[in-house]
C-alpha cells in the first residue's frame, strides 16, 4: 500500500505536488469513489485509480527470488542507512517488498514481490511451506541435540513445532558442525535460538530452500524473476 499521490506521480500523471492538488480538487477516484484525503493509501497493483474520469494503468505484479548476502537488512528502508535488500534489486521499477525476512547476518533465499495476496499466502504459517536452513554451529553436534531440534525446543515464545534436522558434516579445523534444519514457522531469529537452546551457537546461517525453490542458478547478491509456473505452484500450495 502506498500514498495515492505517490502512486499517481510514479505512474506519470504529474508531479507529486500537482497530484496532491488534483486530489484536493476532487478530480481523483479510487474504485469509483472520489477521494480528497491526501494520505489515502492504495494498492497500485489492484486499485482502480481515475483522474478526470481517465483510468491510470495498474502496476503489473512481479515476483523475484534474491540470493541475499549477509550485511544487508530485509526491509525497504532503514533509518540507520544500512544497505537494504531493495538496494540489491537494481533495475526493478515496481514497488516490491520482501516476503518474510532474513536477519542482517543471514544469507540465502528471499522472495520479493508487489503482490500483497501472494506475500500473505507465502508467509502464512498455516500453509507450512518448508524453509530449509544450512546452519553452521559451534562444536560437534550430537544425535541427542538433533533429536531435540526435531521434537521441538522450548523458546521464550513457546515450543517450536516438529522440524527436520540433518547432520551434514563436522569440520575439525574450526570445530564447527553443519546441519540442515527444515522448519515451517517463521519466528524472529528462530533457527539461531533453536540451536542456542540445544547448546550450539550459530556461526553462519543460510536459507537454501523455500518450498521447491532453491538457490540454484543465482550467485549471492543477484536475483532472478520467478517463472509463471513457479508462481502458480506456490499459490496452489
Ligand atoms: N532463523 C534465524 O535465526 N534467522 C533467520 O534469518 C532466519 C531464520
Amino acid at each position: 500500500m502506498d500514498r495515492l499521490q505517490k502512486v499517481m506521480a510514479e505512474a506519470g500523471v504529474a508531479s507529486r505536488r500537482k497530484c496532491e492538488q488534483f486530489i484536493a480538487e476532487g478530480r481523483v477516484k479510487v474504485n469509483g469513489t472520489t477521494i480528497t484525503e491526501l494520505g489515502y493509501k492504495v494498492d497500485p497493483t489492484r486499485d482502480d485509480i481515475e483522474v478526470d474520469g481517465k483510468k491510470i494503468e495498474k502496476e503489473r505484479t512481479v515476483y523475484y527470488l534474491l540470493n541475499k548476502p549477509t550485511g544487508v537488512i530485509t526491509s525497504v528502508s532503514d533509518p540507520q542507512k544500512r544497505k537494504t535488500v531493495i538496494d540489491l534489486m537494481k533495475g526493478v521499477k515496481e514497488r516490491i517488498y520482501p516476503v518474510g525476512r532474513l536477519d542482517y547476518d543471514t544469507s540465502g533465499l528471499l522472495l520479493l514481490t508487489n503482490d500483497g495476496d501472494f506475500a500473505n499466502h507465502i508467509a502464512h504459517p498455516s500453509h507450512e511451506l518448508d524453509k530449509v536452513y544450512e546452519a553452521t554451529v559451534k562444536g560437534r553436534i550430537a544425535e541427542p541435540a538433533l533429536e531435540q531440534l526435531r521434537r521441538g525446543v522450548r523458546l521464550e515464545d513457546g515450543m517450536t513445532a516438529p522440524a527436520l534436522a540433518e547432520f551434514i558434516r563436522y569440520q575439525k579445523k574450526n570445530d564447527t558442525s553443519m546441519i540442515h534444519l527444515t522448519i515451517h514457522e517463521g519466528r524472529n531469529r528462530q533457527v539461531r535460538r533453536m540451536c542456542e537452546a540445544v547448546g550450539h551457537h550459530v556461526v553462519q546461517l543460510r536459507r537454501i530452500r523455500l518450498a521447491f525453490l532453491t538457490l540454484e542458478g543465482t550467485v549471492e547478491g543477484t536475483y532472478r524473476l520467478l517463472t509463471p509456473s513457479e508462481v502458480n505452484r506456490l499459490r496452489s500450495m
